[in-house]
């Protein structure tokens, strides 16, 4: 049985999966401090909303991101790898055709969210599979900050909480999942991103 097993089968019965034991925790600290170091250099930007023309609405999406560019040194960081051939292992079952995979650093300040949303841009199915590891030591249940995921076709219906705990993994279909950020009472860090089935193109 490969590391993913668990998480694919999960995936496919109900559409999304966490694990707190697919990631070491050394990745979520090395990743953490990368994390770090990027925001107290200046490298972080506000999340923006909306496709074509993007606009910052830090009542809607409050958190700030840094992207991870191919090539960068973030980039050659085994946790990418590790996606690769999660990637590879969802082709070969499900002939998913995932033929690329982007990520951001995540940053909520105090206070911030995220409102429900689906993570497809209106009139475009690229991103397949979301991702979200969760960077966040130490982290309590009231720290707040839950990923919060809806029933899909009735987002009125909340399905699961999810807490950010440091060096959890959360994966979910992009296309069929409602889901939130709820408020959290602390920074809370994370590395998220989608498996896609095009190839985009870099990040401006
Ligand atoms: C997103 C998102 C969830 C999380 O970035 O689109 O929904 O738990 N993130 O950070
Ligand atoms: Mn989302």
């Amino acid at each position: 049985m490969d590391p993913y097993d668990e998480l694919i089968r999960l995936l496919n019965q109900q559409g999304w999966a966490v694990s707190d034991s697919a990631i070491s925790p050394d990745w979520q600290a090395g990743l953490l401090a990368r994390g770090q170091e990027l925001w107290a250099g200046g490298r972080f930007r506000a999340g923006q909303v909306g496709r074509g023309v993007k606009v910052n609405l830090p009542e809607v999406r409050g958190d700030w991101i840094h992207w991870i560019e191919t090539g960068s040194s973030e980039e050659a960081h085994p946790f990418f790898t590790w996606m690769t051939q999660f990637r590879q292992a969802l082709n070969e079952r499900f002939g998913m055709g995932l033929r690329s995979q982007e990520f951001h650093f995540a940053r909520y300040a105090e206070g911030k969210g995220y409102q429900k949303h689906i993570d497809q841009h209106r009139g475009t199915d690229y991103r397949k599979v979301s991702i979200v590891l969760y960077l966040n030591p130490d982290w309590d249940a009231a720290d707040g900050g839950e990923l919060c995921l809806y029933q899909p076709y009735h987002p009125d219906e909340e399905m699961q909480r999810i807490l950010p705990l440091g060096a959890r993994l959360a994966v979910f279909v992009s296309g069929m999942i409602p889901h939130a950020v709820l408020p959290c009472r602390r920074p809370r860090w994370s590395i998220a991103g989608w498996l896609r089935t095009d190839v985009p193109n870099p990040h401006a």
